[in-house]
């Protein structure tokens, strides 16, 4: 069976292809369509100028995706929610179009639990994704630009929301303080890059970040004062101290660093408490480099022993093929095209 998978939830508009067959998956197109350097000049994403661009780009990735995967589909998955409402119109009204025109089904998929299903579709693809049952129950944790939820997950559509951001979600702080810092958007990448450029730790920040929320006895988060510290901290100092690389990059460094002790406290004592096998990451934080290092390392450290799962960076940021998988995953339910909405506040 060949599923396309079709999300428009933010700035990127992606189409794939997927080949899913006796439980073998094959991802045939993966096309992603960054408004990125669009949107770099408001140092965020600007939603009509995004559905704008959506609307452009659909029918191109659309044939791309179709072209380098030389197939057609049987099954259309579509994201319809949670994200930036006039973006997802984009979206579900163009898959209603082909759904109509191809005669084929149509299944509304959920963003969030499509980042979480990613980690099925595996590294290099290898993990066929009907062992995935092996590795449940689990905590997800999804951290992207619009969300930061702690979800347990006992089995396909089985997830109960234990905790999330109550202000800003991680990835929202990271692009907030990149804008401060002058570093352009999206703001985890630049962030990281940043980081890593810092060679000595003898440079010293007066002000140590906050780690909000850490040893709370909850599984919620908050970001906006950290955003809110950096934001501070850069406008008391001298003009000469806030343009050094040294500044930047130790600030880079800070920053990050305070974002993972966070997550990955938070998610430890989640998986302890609900004794879980797993740890599952998803979303565009994910693609983090030294959040996963450092997750893997802590994991390795805790006699506790849990499973960790992230998907290959690709698979992190928003992209089409988790929303085949997830479309994959609800195949046997019916929907009509008329009750395929999109909705922003769309729950797990
Ligand atoms: O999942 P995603 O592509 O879109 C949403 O669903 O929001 O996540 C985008 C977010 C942005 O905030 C971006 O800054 C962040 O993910 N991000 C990263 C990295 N790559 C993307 N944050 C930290 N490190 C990265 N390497
Ligand atoms: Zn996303």
């Amino acid at each position: 069976m060949k599923i396309l998978g079709i999300d428009t939830s933010c700035d990127d508009t992606c189409i794939s292809l997927l080949k899913i067959e006796k439980w073998k998956l094959e991802i045939l197109s993966n096309v992603i369509s960054s408004q990125v350097k669009l949107h770099a000049k408001y140092g965020g994403v600007y939603p009509m100028l995004a559905k704008r661009e959506h609307q452009k780009n659909l029918p191109v990735v659309f044939k791309k995706a179709l072209r380098q995967a030389q197939g057609k589909p049987d099954l259309i998955g579509v994201t319809v929610g949670p994200g930036l409402e006039p973006c997802l119109w984009q979206g579900v009204n163009f898959a209603k179009k082909i759904a109509e025109d191809l005669k084929l089904p149509i299944i509304p998929v959920n963003h969030i639990e499509a980042h979480i299903v990613a980690n099925f579709i595996g590294f290099n693809f290898q993990f066929p994704i009907s062992n995935f049952q092996t590795v449940l129950p689990a905590v997800c944790l999804v951290v992207s630009g619009g969300h930061t939820q702690l979800i347990l997950m006992k089995n396909i559509g089985k997830y109960q929301l234990i905790g999330e951001t109550r202000d800003d979600a991680a990835g929202e702080c990271l692009d907030k303080v990149a804008r401060v810092l002058g570093l352009g958007y999206p703001g985890g990448p630049a962030i990281a890059a940043e980081a890593t450029k810092l060679q000595t730790t003898n440079y010293k920040l007066q002000t140590k970040l906050p780690r909000p929320m850490m040893y709370q006895k909850n599984y919620d988060f908050s970001f906006s004062g950290l955003k809110t510290a950096v934001l501070y901290d850069f406008k008391t100092r001298p003009l000469k101290v806030r343009n050094s690389k040294k500044y930047i990059q130790t600030m880079c460094h800070e920053v990050q660093q305070a974002v993972i002790d966070v997550l990955i406290c938070k998610t430890i004592k989640a998986a302890k408490n609900f004794k879980v096998k797993s740890i599952i990451l998803g979303g565009g934080v994910a693609a983090n480099n030294e959040l996963r290092k450092q997750f893997n390392y802590k994991l390795k450290t805790t006699n506790y022993k849990l499973r960790f799962l992230v998907p290959p960076k690709i698979l992190c940021t928003d992209n089409g093929a988790m929303v085949a998988a997830t479309a994959y995953f609800h195949k046997g339910e019916r929907f009509n095209l008329p009750e395929i909405k999109a909705d922003v506040n769309l729950k797990l």
